[in-house]
């Protein structure tokens, strides 16, 4: 593939910058910066509001950004929820699911290696409401015991809400099987694909997800925009989640009445302009194609791993190429990860050192904290191998052996 940088202005204001950190958060292409500040600049007026051209202009524009999503991820239009982030819709489903669960249902099923947002809110949820988590642990190769899951995937379990692909391993989870058992069992789906959304092609209506929430910062998108997909006969079910203006039918001084989904859920101004943007980053990803970046980077995945393994005292944390998407975790015999990123730093290059919002699994695997690679479509081989070089800098440095 061609070198992709020059799409990304970044690289331009910062000189020799080798990326590797698209999981916390994608480079934006000029495209989606020019698509914000065209539109703050032509077309700003509030949305759903004005009878005016303008007002009228900003509308159109806010719904063809939301049937641009529908459209990348197969929905129908009705099913997409713009919210603000993924955390915000896993929140939305968490503060109003719990009214159409069947009482029957006690157990809420997690895995052990969700990132806090994906586990914080469902914590609280089961304490307000009295219900029971439980985790499908994974195995000493970074995956999911899927023998596990099918026992602990029941009757009881009213839904099972889980990450598409792993946000410190790159493990892609076999949603598909646990779709496909959960609902035999009646419970329902919930799937986090913040990490997937870049990388994986998604198909809401063959995956048969009754939920699925990403974010558009982390697939070159603005920030302040959230995604949350849900099937329409669940949606019309769910109470609104945000009160206020642009969600309501009729309002008297003592009661009111709300529209439809999804409107039902945004009330308040959005972050239309970002919204808006947005479109942009789905024509950048669809332009390139989902396939050829993610073939891409896996390319670059297979030759991170081939050269980091030769660093003695290096340990990987990731499945396999073919298990996973391109992001690895890794850390030095005697070396605190966030050492090593520091001093990475210093070489110009930005990699996630910590626990990655995964404090559980951090504990689970006894470790502090580990670094992470995540790729992207800009990053070249000559970025993996400044990156191998500098790690042996890093074990000189420490002195690590
Ligand atoms: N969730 C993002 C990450 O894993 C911030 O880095």
């Amino acid at each position: 593939m061609q070198d992709k940088k020059k799409d990304f202005p970044i690289f331009k204001y910062n000189n020799n910058l080798v990326y590797l950190d698209s999981a916390a958060t994608s480079q934006r292409p000029q495209s989606v910066i020019d698509a914000l500040k065209n539109f703050y600049e032509r077309d700003n007026a509030n949305i759903h509001r004005g009878i005016y051209t303008l007002s009228e202009r900003a509308t159109e524009k806010y719904n063809q950004a939301r049937k641009k999503v529908a459209e990348f991820i197969n929905a129908n239009e009705n099913e997409i929820i713009l919210t603000k982030n993924t955390t915000e819709s896993l929140n939305l489903l968490s503060y109003t699911l719990h009214g159409i669960l069947p009482k029957n249902k006690t157990e809420i099923v997690l895995t052990e290696m969700e990132h806090h947002s994906n586990l914080v809110p469902w914590q609280q949820f089961a304490k307000r409401n009295n219900l029971k988590l439980k985790f499908i642990p994974i195995t000493d190769n970074y995956e999911l015991d899927y023998s596990h899951a099918e026992k602990i995937i029941n009757e009881k379990t009213a839904f099972v809400s889980m990450t598409h692909v792993s946000n410190v391993f790159g493990t892609i989870n076999d949603i598909e099987k646990i779709i496909s058992l959960s609902h035999k069992k009646n419970a329902l789906v919930i799937i986090d694909a913040a990490q997937s959304i870049t990388h994986i092609p998604i198909d809401v209506k063959k995956l048969d997800a009754d939920f699925l929430a990403f974010s558009s910062h982390k697939m070159f998108g603005p920030t302040g925009v959230g995604i949350l997909y849900g099937k329409k006969n669940l949606l019309d079910k769910l109470p609104p989640f945000l009160f206020g203006g642009g969600m309501i039918e009729n309002v008297s001084y003592d009661f009111s009445t709300f529209i439809q989904s999804p409107e039902k859920f945004e009330a308040g101004t959005q972050n239309y302009g970002e919204v808006i943007a947005l479109t942009a980053a789905v024509e950048y990803i669809q332009n390139k194609s989902l396939h050829v970046i993610s073939a891409h980077e896996k390319e670059l995945l297979s030759y991170a791993i081939e050269n980091l393994k030769k660093i003695k005292g290096i340990k990987i944390y990731n499945p396999g190429i073919n298990k996973s998407i391109s992001v690895l975790s890794f850390t030095i015999n005697g070396g605190h990860p966030h050492d090593i990123a520091a001093i990475l730093n210093e070489e110009n290059i930005a990699i996630r050192a910590g626990h990655h919002c995964c404090m559980p699994l951090m504990k689970k695997l006894k470790i502090p904290g580990t670094c992470r690679v995540s790729l992207s479509i800009f990053n070249t081989k000559e970025d993996i191998d400044r990156l191998i070089t500098s790690i042996t800098k890093v074990k000189t440095t420490l002195q690590l052996q």
